[in-house]
C-alpha cells in the first residue's frame, strides 16, 4: 500500500519536473529569438536599428578635428540700408562738431557760418571739386584762411568730406 502511493507520488513528481524543464527550455528559446543577435536578424536590419537610435546631434568643442569637415557659415555681407546712411550722416555731423564748428558756427576769422545760407550761395555755385580741394588742402580766400582739413590732419579725406556735406546740407536748407 505504502509503496504504491510512493510510486504514484514519484510519477506525478517526475511529470511536474518534466513540465518545468520544458517551460524553461521554451522561455530560453523564445528569449533567444526575440533578443538581439537572434538568428533571424540580418546585418542590414541591425544597421537600420543603429541608425534609428543614433543621437540627433553631436557636440564638438572648438578645435575638434571633426569640425574641419563641417561647412563654415558664409558671412552675410551687409547690404547698404537707410540706417547705414543715417549713421554716415550722423558721423558727418559729429565730425563737423569736432573739427569745423569752432570756426563755422560763429564765423570766426570770416568763416562762412553754417546758419547763413547767403554766405554759402556763392561758394555752392563753385565746382564741387574746388570745394573739396579747398577743404582737404585748405585755401587762403578773400576773407580768411581755411586750414587744410580744418587743421585736423588726423582726419581722413572721407571724414572731412562727410563733415563738408553736413555743412552744405545744413546751409542750403
Ligand atoms: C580755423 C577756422 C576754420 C576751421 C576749423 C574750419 N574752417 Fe572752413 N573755412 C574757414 C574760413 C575762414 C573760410 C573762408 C575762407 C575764405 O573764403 O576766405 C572757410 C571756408 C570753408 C569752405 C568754403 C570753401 C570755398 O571754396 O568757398 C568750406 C566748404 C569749409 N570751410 C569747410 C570746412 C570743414 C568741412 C571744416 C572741418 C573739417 C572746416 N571748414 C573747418 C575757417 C575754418
Amino acid at each position: 500500500m505504502v509503496e504504491k502511493r510512493d510510486q504514484q507520488f514519484f510519477d506525478g513528481f517526475m511529470i511536474l519536473v518534466g513540465v518545468f524543464v520544458g517551460l524553461i527550455a521554451g522561455v530560453l528559446m523564445l528569449g533567444d529569438l526575440v533578443g538581439d543577435g537572434g538568428p533571424g536578424e540580418s546585418a542590414e536590419a541591425h544597421a537600420a536599428i543603429i541608425e534609428r537610435i543614433a543621437p540627433v546631434g553631436q557636440v564638438a568643442l572648438a578645435g575638434d578635428p571633426s569640425l574641419a569637415a563641417a561647412p563654415t557659415p558664409t558671412p552675410v555681407s551687409p547690404a547698404p540700408t537707410p540706417a547705414a546712411a543715417a549713421v554716415a550722416q550722423r558721423s558727418g555731423q559729429q565730425i563737423y562738431q569736432e573739427a569745423c564748428a569752432l570756426c563755422h558756427d560763429a564765423g570766426v576769422g570770416g568763416a562762412p557760418m553754417i546758419s547763413d545760407p547767403a554766405a554759402w550761395a556763392p561758394r555752392l555755385a563753385q565746382d564741387r571739386a574746388v570745394l573739396e580741394d579747398h577743404v582737404i588742402n585748405g585755401f587762403q580766400g578773400n576773407v580768411g584762411l581755411m586750414p587744410a582739413k580744418g587743421a585736423r590732419a588726423d582726419l581722413s579725406d572721407d571724414d572731412v568730406l562727410a563733415a563738408m556735406q553736413h555743412m552744405l546740407d545744413t546751409a542750403s536748407q
